[in-house]
Parts: C-alpha cells; sequence; structure tokens
C-alpha cells in the first residue's frame, strides 16, 4: 500500500466505516463459525472487529512490515498473526469453517493471482465451509488512493463465474454505493 492508502487503513474515519457499515453489512445473515482466517488484514481494523465475534481467528498478511506490527498489536489476544501469501497459503487443506477477506482482492496484481486466491480459499476451508468479504469498486477516489499502488480491480459482475470456476457454490453478491459483499461455499461433497 502506498503511504495515503496506508495512513487511511488505520484512520478513525477508516475505523468508523468498517465498524458501523462495512462489516454488520459483509456478516450480516451469516453464522461466523472458526477456526476462521481473514486473508489481507492491512493495520488489523477488521481484524479487531472479528476478533471477539469468531472462535479462534488466524490473519495472514503478505506485507512483512504490516505482519510484525500485527503480531505487536494482538500478542495479547486469542488472535494468530502469520505473515505469508493468500496465493499460496501455508496451511493444511480443509482447515477452516470460514474465510474473511476485506477490501484486499483489488491489492492482488492480476486476475490470473486473484483467481488463486479464490482456489487458495476454496482449499483450506472445510466442505461446507463460507468464503466471504468485501471490495471496493472503481472510482475517481479509488484511483486517488492508489497512485503507485496495486489495484486490480474486481468486477463483481464476473466475480460469481470465477468463484464457480475455483469450485465455489451458493454464491452470492451485492452491490452498494462504491463496494460490494461477496460469499460462496464450499460443497460438502469433497472434489
Ligand atoms: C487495503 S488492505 C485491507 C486491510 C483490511 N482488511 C481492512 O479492510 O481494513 C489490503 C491488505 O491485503 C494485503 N495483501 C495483498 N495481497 C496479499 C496476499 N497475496 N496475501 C496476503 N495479504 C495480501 C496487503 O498487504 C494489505 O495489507
Amino acid at each position: 500500500m502506498n503511504r495515503i492508502h496506508h495512513c487511511y487503513c488505520q484512520s478513525a474515519l477508516w475505523k468508523r466505516r468498517v465498524e458501523s457499515e462495512l462489516m454488520p453489512w459483509a456478516l450480516g445473515g451469516t453464522t461466523l463459525e472458526g477456526p476462521a482466517l481473514e486473508i489481507g488484514p492491512g493495520p488489523g481494523v477488521t481484524t479487531n472487529y472479528l476478533r471477539t465475534r469468531v472462535p479462534s481467528l488466524t490473519v495472514l498478511e503478505n506485507d512483512p512490515g504490516l505482519a510484525e506490527k500485527l503480531a505487536a498489536k494482538f500478542r495479547n489476544t486469542s488472535v494468530q498473526v502469520l505473515e505469508g501469501d493468500a496465493t499460496s497459503m501455508p496451511f493444511e487443506s480443509g482447515t477452516f469453517r470460514t474465510v474473511f477477506c476485506f477490501t484486499m482482492l483489488h491489492h492482488v496484481s492480476s486476475p490470473s493471482l486473484q483467481d488463486r486466491v479464490l482456489a487458495e480459499a476454496l482449499r483450506v476451508l472445510a466442505p461446507g465451509g463460507t468464503f466471504l468479504g468485501t471490495d471496493s469498486r472503481t472510482s475517481f477516489l479509488m484511483k486517488l488512493f492508489h497512485c503507485f499502488d496495486t489495484m486490480v480491480i474486481v468486477d463483481p459482475a464476473t466475480l460469481p463465474q470465477r468463484l464457480r470456476r475455483a469450485g465455489f457454490t451458493n454464491e452470492h453478491i451485492e452491490l452498494s454505493d462504491g463496494a460490494f459483499r461477496f460469499r460462496a461455499t464450499r460443497s460438502q461433497k469433497l472434489h
């Protein structure tokens, strides 16, 4: 993330938006089951919201500096922080009941790498597990925030077919101003 973006992701403004709008919307109607994994936690605003609501939370962040700060921030909690890449996750297949992914996919540098994240989310989920999250839609502000930064916007119209191609079922996408939420299931049947 560039400096402006990094500051925004840990600002009071973002924290308020995450806690009052994004997370209640993203998690609405879902029974949160653990063990759970959050990919791309960044400075940990979403992690902090999740940690008291989900039994057993692990987070995977590929930026070494952020991973180190997260480990310090959540040292006295039950959150397990790992540095690693969501395109190649360091977990056994079927480890988690839930995988979360908030405002992260557009930071993955190509559609094919994003598809690897989807495939990995499926692999590390147990049968019947849920993959859910949010991401940003394209806008002038988004472009401004991502100057000299990775921004590969996910088109919510094509996400259902990408999720299906990865092996998910029951995919569900919903749009709001500036964002979309998604949810999909790993089928009970093992592939
Ligand atoms: C915009 S931040 C979102 C942070 C947080 N989820 C939130 O909504 O406040 C996206 C994060 O995803 C991380 N990220 C990007 N690609 C990743 C990958 N392949 N594996 C793990 N984390 C990744 C970035 O380093 C960044 O910290």
